[in-house]
């Protein structure tokens, strides 16, 4: 079965280039089962016709907030009732801001307000408009009330500029989509996992740090949420909103991130450990400035302890999942890791190559366990995810379905 089947999305457009997409997103979506109403706002008309997405979608298109045509004269209402899901692509900074502040003077800004539906918003502006204090409270205040996000994506922008704020593709769109109906496969499930680089100081202004950003643990941490699961997320420095229900923790240093997550071990059914952890820390922490004195200057590190170890040793222990991150040997080095810190899964994570990895929007990766090596995952680091938490969720209920098995009978 299409795994929209039987749903009704509502899609929202608003005013931006992005808009172009929104066609082939109608096309996608009822490609995957579901049925697909439109509503523009006037800055949208600007850039596509309702025509055009009247033909795609099949449905008259919606643009008023007082239409005569509807039953009762309040398409809003219906609408905002009909809808199981309302998805807003492109989500305009104007739009956002709108809703963040409760306005309701168009149809779609409206039918947010009225439905009781899941908001799913796919944001796309330009680089400098999204990273703007205001959008970002705005994001803070939506997302803390419910409203899920899809994307933005980074990369090069129709304005010319480069950097956060590009409307993600339409299969990105689809399967984010198809991921607010797939919740429950990890209901009831404590999740904990970190993600993000942790910090080490050398002095009060210097750090030994790696370029992890946090994305592909964060767009773990909305999936795991979005399958229904109770997440705590622990976070090292990273500059990322926190996604829709999920409880998060900010720390800096590796010992930090470990105090975090032993205190809560006990409390937690699966745990991954996304984040890159630096392996050692400075032994002593200059409490000056470290001046230039010689031409070379000599660092004693000392060892981190390993979180993800500790985690897998503790009893009652969790469904424990690490990743590798590799440049050379991959499978071989996940192989190992899996071994000695006695894990459940190791996600094997090449991190060689630019496109994928530390930074990068995409990632490909394989899921290694005792029983054999799965086939690479590649796309967007959000489907990357939604794929990982359902193996995960599988994994998890084998497993515990093979421990009551083994119970012995009363
Ligand atoms: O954050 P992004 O830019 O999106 O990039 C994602 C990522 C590349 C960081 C991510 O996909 C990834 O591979 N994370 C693991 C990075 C890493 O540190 O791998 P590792 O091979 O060094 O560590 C193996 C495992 O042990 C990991 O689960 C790590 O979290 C854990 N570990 C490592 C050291 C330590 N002291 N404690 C730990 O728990």
């Amino acid at each position: 079965m299409p795994q929209l089947a039987n749903r009704q999305v509502l899609l929202g457009i608003t005013g931006g280039i992005a808009a172009y997409k929104s066609a082939e997103l109608v096309r996608r979506l009822r490609d995957a089962g579901a049925t697909v109403r439109v509503v523009m706002t006037p800055a949208a008309c600007e850039f596509i016709t309702p025509l055009t997405l009247q033909a795609l979608s099949g449905e008259p298109v919606h643009l008023d907030l007082l239409d005569p045509a509807a039953e009762a004269a309040m398409g809003h209402i219906e609408l905002a009732r009909w809808a199981d899901l309302v998805l807003v692509a492109p989500a305009s900074a104007d739009f956002m801001a709108r809703v963040a502040a409760g306005i309701a003077d168009d149809l779609l800004s409206t039918l947010c307000l009225a439905t009781k539906a899941p908001l799913l918003f796919a944001p796309a502006m330009n680089q400098a408009m999204w990273s703007n204090a205001a959008t970002q409270q705005n994001l803070h205040t939506l997302t803390a009330r419910g409203v899920r996000f899809a994307g933005p994506g980074e990369g090069a922008q129709a304005c010319g500029d480069t950097g956060p704020g590009r409307m993600l593709e339409v299969p990105d769109l689809v399967s984010a989509a198809i991921g607010v109906f797939a919740g429950g496969l990890l209901a009831g499930v404590r999740l904990m996992l970190t993600a993000g680089p942790t910090r080490e100081p050398i002095d009060p202004v210097r750090y030994i740090s790696n370029s992890s950003s946090g994305k592909m643990g964060f767009a773990l941490a909305a999936a795991a949420a979005d399958a229904g699961a109770e997440v705590t997320l622990v976070a090292g420095p990273v500059s990322l909103p926190t996604p829709a229900g999920v409880s998060r923790i900010d720390v800096i240093t590796a010992a930090e991130m470990h105090a975090a997550v032993m205190a809560r071990v006990a409390d937690c059914d699966v745990f991954i450990g996304c984040a890159a952890v630096a392996d050692y820390r400075a032994a002593e922490i200059a409490p000056q400035k470290i001046k230039k004195t010689g031409e070379t200057l000599e660092l004693r590190l000392v060892r981190n302890p390993d979180i993800i170890a500790a985690v897998a040793a503790h009893r009652p222990r969790p469904f424990t999942v690490g990743f590798a991150a590799e440049t050379n040997d991959l499978l071989a080095h996940a192989r190992q890791k899996l071994e000695r810190k006695g894990l459940d899964l190791v996600i094997a994570n090449d991190v060689s190559r630019s496109d994928i990895g530390f930074g990068s929007d995409h990632n490909e990766v394989r899921v290694i366990s005792a029983a054999g090596d799965g086939e690479p995952q590649n796309g967007s680091k959000q489907a990357v995810a939604r794929a990982l938490i359902e193996d995960i969720a599988h994994r998890l209920h084998a497993t515990r379905a093979q421990t009551a098995g083994a119970l012995p009978a009363c």
